[in-house]
Parts: structure tokens; sequence; C-alpha cells
């Protein structure tokens, strides 16, 4: 898979590009592509607020300085890293500045996993960049979490801790349909599941689950009306295959026949149910209440593989 990482550390002989070296290396042993990006190195200024990515031109950043060489890496990266020395205990400002215009792209496309690699003087003073990875990145992202990693003192740079970052990089692997995050839609008796896609407006929808719907069943889809969030127009198609579900213009759609005669239509495709469940939402009476809500089977809270304490 791809790997991005980025490392917020202004020492180029530091801590933490140690911990970087051993994860990178042993995530190339294993056959992953490894993008380090040392952002202290970098031009990368912190985000202006002014919305040109989502009011003027969707996911694109105004401000062409160097995040610009980051932004089309993160967009093909499976796997986010992020290593930084830990500074009043928190991430290190440049990185932070680097985090902030992620805001642009809001969900780079393809990512599922992410890591966490802090470097600091002392033991227990992680909380800060904890905090900021379980919520901004494994919970808003609806990422994977493939472990924290912790040096502090004497740990840093010790065979023991770079043998360790060697071994759990070399221990990844490819997402799989485990890292698929489902869809639960469930009326009356009825549950099903459906699988989401990693479009924009999917990874919107999840952030604003749960939800309730109420429609009515037109034919070909149960159709009800819900508020507009975020989507990128790039990503709707032409037509649909029986069992989608679809996400915008204002309306949440079962689509659960009809694709024979859909082609003259764009959706905004955000998951799909198999054929068993699709007949499951075919069979329901024709004005339904939707309760919606999401199974995410890999979601965790973020587990320190060491709190400051190797041995
Ligand atoms: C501005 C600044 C703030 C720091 N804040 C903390 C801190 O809050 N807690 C701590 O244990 N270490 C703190 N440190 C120490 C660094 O986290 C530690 O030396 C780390 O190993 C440096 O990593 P590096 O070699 O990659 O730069 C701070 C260092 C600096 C320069």
């Amino acid at each position: 898979m791809n790997i991005v990482i980025l490392n917020g550390s202004p020492r180029p002989q530091g801590n933490t590009a140690a911990m970087v070296a051993a994860y990178r290396e042993g995530a190339e042993s294993a056959g992953h592509t490894v993008t380090v990006f040392d952002i202290c190195l970098m031009h990368i200024a912190g985000c202006l607020a002014c919305e040109y990515c989502h009011k003027k031109a969707p996911r694109r950043c105004i401000q062409k300085d160097d995040m610009q060489l980051v932004y089309p890496v993160l967009d093909e990266a499976d796997m986010l890293v992020l290593a930084s020395p830990v500074y009043y205990h928190g991430l290190s400002g440049q990185l932070k500045c680097a985090i902030d215009r992620i805001y642009a792209p809001g969900y780079p496309r393809r990512l599922r996993k992410a890591a966490l690699l802090l470097s600091s003087g002392s033991p227990n003073v992680y909380g800060g960049a904890l905090y900021t990875y379980q919520h901004s990145f494994l919970e808003w992202l609806h990422l994977e979490d493939m472990g924290v990693f912790m040096a502090a003192g004497d740990e840093n740079k010790s065979p023991e801790l770079l043998e360790r970052l060697r071994a759990a990089g070399a221990a990844l692997t490819e997402p799989d349909e485990h890292n698929v995050a489902r869809l639960v839609i469930r009326a009356g008796d009825v549950e099903v599941q459906a699988s989401l896609n990693q479009t924009q407006a999917a990874r919107d929808l999840m952030n604003r689950l749960p939800l309730t719907v109420s429609g009515v069943d037109s034919g070909v889809d149960y159709c009800c009306e819900l508020k507009e969030g975020v989507f990128d127009e790039a990503e709707k198609q032409q037509g649909w295959t029986d069992g989608d579900v679809s996400v915008a213009d204002g309306w949440f759609a079962i689509l659960h026949s009809g694709q024979d005669q859909s082609q003259d239509y764009r959706v905004m495709v955000v998951a799909h149910l198999d054929d068993e469940a699709n007949a499951q939402i075919r069979a329901l009476p024709q004005q339904v209440t939707f309760e919606l809500s999401l199974d995410e089977p890999y979601a965790k809270t973020a587990t320190p593989v060491n709190d400051g304490a190797l041995s």
C-alpha cells in the first residue's frame, strides 16, 4: 500500500527522524511504498480559513506553498503516519500547520489506516497529541489505528525502540474488507447493511450519522429528504446499479430497482446493498422511516504500543 509519513521534527538527525527511518525501513521491507515529508524543511503556512476549498474550488487550497507537494501524495495514500516530537504536550507547530491544511481536501480519497510516532523528553506527556490523533484522524477520517509508538528520554534511538518500529512497519498489510465501514439501515424489524465507499459524500455521511429519514417508494427507489452535506460533483456517476444508496441534492435514496433505465440520471453513490439485502428493502411497505447508523468493525481507541516504558 501507499504510506505517507509527515515528520514534524525540525532536527534531521533527531529522535523522531530515527523513529521514522526505522518504521519506513520495516514498511518498505514488506513491499509498501513510503513517502516521507520532512515538514520542517518545507514552506507550509497555516490555514487561512478563507473557505476557498469549500466555496470556490472543491478540495483545492488557494495557498501555493509546499503543501501542494503533499496533497497529491496524500490523495493516493492508503495510510497516514504522523511523527512528531512532543512540544508542550502536543504535536510540533509545523506539523499542526500541515494538519490544518488537510481541511482543503477534507477526506483524502483512499486513506484507511493511521499510526502515530512520538518522541519526548519525559514519559506520560502525550495527552494533547493522542487527543488530536484519536478525534481528528481515527474518528473524523474513520481510519484504523495501526498503533501509537512513544519514546521518552533514554528510550529515544534505543535499539529496542527502533527494532520495535521496524517490526511494526514490516507487519503492515493492505486494507481489506475488514476496513470497510457499513451503513446500517433499519426499518421496523428489518435491518440491512450497505458497504460504504470512499467518496467525500460517503465519509461526510458517516460523520452525520445516526440519522432518521422518511420516504416513499417510487417504484425504483425509496426517496427521503436529507439536507445536503459535503460532496464532490466529480464523484457523481451516470446511472446506478440496483442496491446502490445515494446522497446528494437534498435527497437520501435507496435505489432498489430500475438500473436498466437509470442511465439518464446523475447520482452520488455512497454505499451498496448486496442482492439479498436489496430484496429485503424491496419488500418494505410503500411508506417507510429508516434509522441510519454506522458500523465500523475496525474502529477502536488509539492503542499505545508502549507508554514511555519499553521494557
Ligand atoms: C519547544 C519544545 C517543547 C518541548 N516540550 C516538551 C514537553 O512538553 N514534554 C516533553 O517531555 N518534552 C518536550 N520537549 C522535548 C522534546 O520532545 C524531545 O527532546 C524530543 O525527543 C525531540 O525530538 P527530536 O529529536 O525529533 O527533535 C520539548 C522540546 C522543545 C524544543
